[in-house]
């Protein structure tokens, strides 16, 4: 059950570092899926287009390496190809999360150099190649003036193989893994059902591998259905901050401006609900 507590502070919204250490990397990319779709439903858009969800510099090629290594360390198992990008598609297939490296040039700013995202929240892998963190996270407003510089000094200072993880969330409409830019999905609108909204749930972890010295982030989405949150007092009362408290700029950011309103009701009725039908609200309310 994700830390729902960590996932929505107990504090107005705003763009956080939120960070924290964790000692295993191992675990991180271990399978969690039992059914193996996650990796089938990989495997089968790096099969149809795998120029738009994986990427190659030269600059990468050494933290490819490194990090195929590692992967084979911590027990997965990544077939051995003849060529980088073939390699790299193999590592796609391998692991459940999607992942990419940020490696730092002559100037010491970090770009994003590689990697693979199969299951991107509506952004496109192949927008962000060679580009530095302040371009990458340039859509989301006011981030890079609040802890752009924050995030810089942070992936400069990482000191190699310190694990570091943190949690990024957004709602959806779809339930599907991967809201590449290309995919149009439905929007979540002024009459959605509490179960016809989800939470996407992005685990990041970021590793500064010892060898090549880049930056291996890695991305592990979860998706988790409304209701779950719902069932969760404490989780739907810091929600509900979340989201009365946030900017409309980054609501709008987060595609949801329109549907606030509806969200902050569908919430304060099961808040009145739990509190022992106060006003006996219902969703017709
Ligand atoms: C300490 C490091 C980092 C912090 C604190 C951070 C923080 C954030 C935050 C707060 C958002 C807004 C998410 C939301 O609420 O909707 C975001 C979006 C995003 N971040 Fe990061 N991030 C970090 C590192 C990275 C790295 C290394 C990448 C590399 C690809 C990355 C890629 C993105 C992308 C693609 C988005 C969405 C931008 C878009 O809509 O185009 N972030 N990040």
């Amino acid at each position: 059950m994700p830390d729902w507590n960590r996932i929505f502070p107990d504090a107005d919204h705003r763009w956080i570092m939120g960070l924290r250490r964790c000692e295993s990397v191992g675990d991180y990319f271990a399978d969690v899926d039992p059914t193996g779709a996650m990796r089938v439903e990989r495997a089968e858009w790096l099969a149809d287009e795998p120029h738009k969800y994986a990427v190659l510099l030269p600059g990468a090629e050494p933290a490819l390496r490194e990090t195929v290594e590692l992967a084979r360390e911590w027990g997965t198992t990544v077939e051995a190809a003849h060529d980088s990008f073939e390699q790299l598609l193999h590592l796609g297939r391998a692991w459940e999360p999607d992942f990419v490296w940020m490696h730092p040039g002559e100037d010491g700013v970090y770009r994003l150099v590689g990697g693979v995202v199969c299951f991107p929240s509506v952004w496109a892998v192949t927008d962000k190649l060679g580009k530095p963190m302040s371009f990458v996270h340039e859509p989301v407003p006011e981030l890079n003036s609040s802890i752009g510089r924050q995030i810089d000094t942070f992936l400069k200072n990482q000191s190699p193989g310190v694990v570091w993880r943190r949690e990024n969330w957004s709602l959806s409409h779809e339930n599907w893994l991967n809201q590449h830019t290309s995919r149009s999905r439905r929007r979540l609108h002024a009459e959605v059902a509490a179960d016809d909204v989800w939470i996407r749930l992005e685990h990041q972890l970021l590793l500064k591998l010892p060898i090549s010295e880049s930056i291996l982030f890695g991305i592990r989405l979860e998706i988790v259905p409304l209701p779950v949150v719902l069932d969760d007092p404490t989780a739907t009362v810091r929600l509900t901050r979340q989201l009365s408290s946030m900017s409309d700029t980054a609501a709008e950011y987060k595609d949801l401006l329109n549907v606030r309103p509806r969200l902050l009701k569908l919430l304060r009725v099961n808040q009145l609900n739990a509190e022992g039908g106060r006003g006996g609200g219902d969703e017709g309310e």
